[in-house]
């Protein structure tokens, strides 16, 4: 059976609101209008109806009345995917399964350093739990605001800190899983070893939601942050910045969190964009954003970056530097990263290259890619930033100044077929941190055909053999 008649329709509605209450089901599309819409505005989706269950019995519950109606369900966190990945198509017949009131801390172990949270749950609310215990939850991406703690594992997101401390499925120990039948998998465990057949929770990590619903985790801690040096540094070029890469490492190896780049045509988006901010160096064609910290010993921290930023100046690797002198400084240093996306979303339209590359190949992918992209379309702004100390730049292209934004777009995938060809050539990926989504499923198949692409369609079918979660994403139309 298929949601096609208004009777279907009409009876599932009536039945999730007798399973969740009437205020947990909303159908007005001004009620549903937050739900339907991406953060990029770039799909406009028309759901069924939105339900906010509030109990892993209810998402299970939930499944279990959408199978029954053939409606498709559209798991959806904090609505922050670059991507479209939690966006309903426009047919009216998919449900959008809020996760928003699943939010419990349900516990915070510092003898295991562990805590296990439920997926509603924003990462910044998680932070802030572990760090009430005295430990670090060390995963930071730009929208942890909003973004919450399933959308961040289903989609695995990376960030800041994976230089440090990898991606978000590094951090998790055990899931709790709605699966596509309703069942739940409670896999819950708190073990740092556990050789039992396949990883499953691996499965579901990244999985972008079409494999089950992350309803709660077991995310691995680290001792809390007693002190940190941050540096905000002005460059002469790309490989410059690798050179510091590299002083660093060998100097505080454990100590670097995060080496953000930031290039000059990006950093000046956010200048102009973003109220109230200012550049504490002189300007440059390049930055990066040097982030130390300890649970120990944090004293050390700041002579020893003073020290390297001392031989980097002496080096020509740096042309200026600021260090922070307060943590009010050090948050100032951050605005002016975190601003990025949101400074270009507000210089009108852009199309996002969320690509990785070996390390030391990034000069050549910025170089090249620059060049070929304004070839290309002569007039439109190279901006890249992004996280130099894992190969993952965000070359966003960003419409020429006064340009009719849809006249850009429809150049979308043209100058993203650019942009992969070099990365391509270097060794790369198409998609490093953001994930398929909708947008990048027509890249599937040319970047994973085969047999990757085959593997993951036969998991596909195990685990949702009917495709009702998240149809249209990931997986390129038969
Ligand atoms: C970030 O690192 O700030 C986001 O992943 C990037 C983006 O807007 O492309
Ligand atoms: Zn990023």
């Amino acid at each position: 059976m298929t949601v096609d008649g208004s009777a279907v329709t009409g009876e599932l509605v009536s039945s999730l609101r007798a399973a969740l209450g009437e205020g947990a089901v909303l159908v007005e599309p001004s009620d549903m209008a937050g739900y339907s819409v991406d953060w990029r505005g770039l799909y406009q989706g028309r759901p069924l109806a939105v339900v906010r269950p509030s109990t892993v019995a209810q998402v299970a519950k939930v499944v279990r009345l959408c199978a029954e109606a053939g409606a498709p369900v559209v798991p959806q966190g904090g609505n922050t995917s670059m991507v479209g990945g939690a966006t309903p198509s426009g047919t009216g017949t998919a449900v959008v399964l809020s996760l928003e009131r699943l939010r419990q801390v349900r516990a915070v172990d510092p003898v295991e350093m562990t805590m296990t949270v439920e997926a509603g749950l924003t990462l910044r609310q998680a932070q802030a739990a572990a760090e009430a215990a005295g430990l670090l939850l060390p995963l930071s991406i730009s929208s942890e605001g909003s973004a919450q703690i399933g959308g961040v594992l289903a989609t695995n997101a990376g960030g800041n800190n994976t230089l440090r401390f990898g991606n978000a499925r590094d951090l998790v120990l055990g899931l709790e899983v709605v699966l596509a039948d309703g069942g739940v998998w409670d896999g819950l465990r708190h073990l740092h070893k556990d050789n039992t057949g396949y990883c499953l929770r691996q499965l579901f990590v990244g999985s972008e939601g079409t494999l089950g619903i992350i309803t709660a985790a077991v995310l691995r801690l680290q001792p809390g942050i007693t002190g940190r040096a941050a540096a905000f540094c002005a460059l002469p070029s790309v490989e410059a910045a690798l050179a510091l890469l590299s002083r660093l490492r060998l100097r505080a190896p454990a100590g670097l969190h995060a080496f953000e780049y930031m290039s000059g045509a990006s950093m000046g988006l956010v200048l102009r964009h973003i109220e109230g901010t200012q550049l504490p160096v002189s300007p440059a064609d390049h930055y990066v954003l040097i982030d130390l910290a300890a649970c120990a010993d944090a004293g050390g921290l700041e002579p020893m970056l003073e020290g390297v930023l001392g031989e980097a100046l002496e080096a020509d690797e740096i042309l200026d530097a600021a260090l922070s002198r307060s943590e009010a400084q050090r948050l100032a240093f951050w605005h002016l990263r975190e601003e990025h996306s949101e400074a270009q979303k507000r210089a009108g339209a852009s199309i996002k290259n969320d690509v990785s590359v070996p390390v030391s190949q990034v000069p050549v992918l910025l170089r090249d890619a620059a060049a070929a992209c304004e070839a290309a379309a002569p007039g439109l702004r190279v901006a890249p930033f992004g996280h130099l100390g894992d190969g993952n730049i965000h070359l966003n292209l960003i419409q020429p100044e006064g340009a009719d934004p849809a006249a850009f777009l429809v150049q979308a995938d043209a100058l993203m077929q650019v942009v992969n060809e070099v990365v391509r050539g270097l060794g790369g990926s198409f998609s490093a941190e953001h994930g398929v989504g909708r947008l990048k499923t027509g890249l599937m198949e040319e970047w994973r055909g085969g047999v990757e692409l085959r593997l993951m369609r036969g998991i596909k079918a195990a685990l949702d053999p009917a495709n009702r979660f998240n149809p249209g994403v990931i997986f390129p139309a038969p």
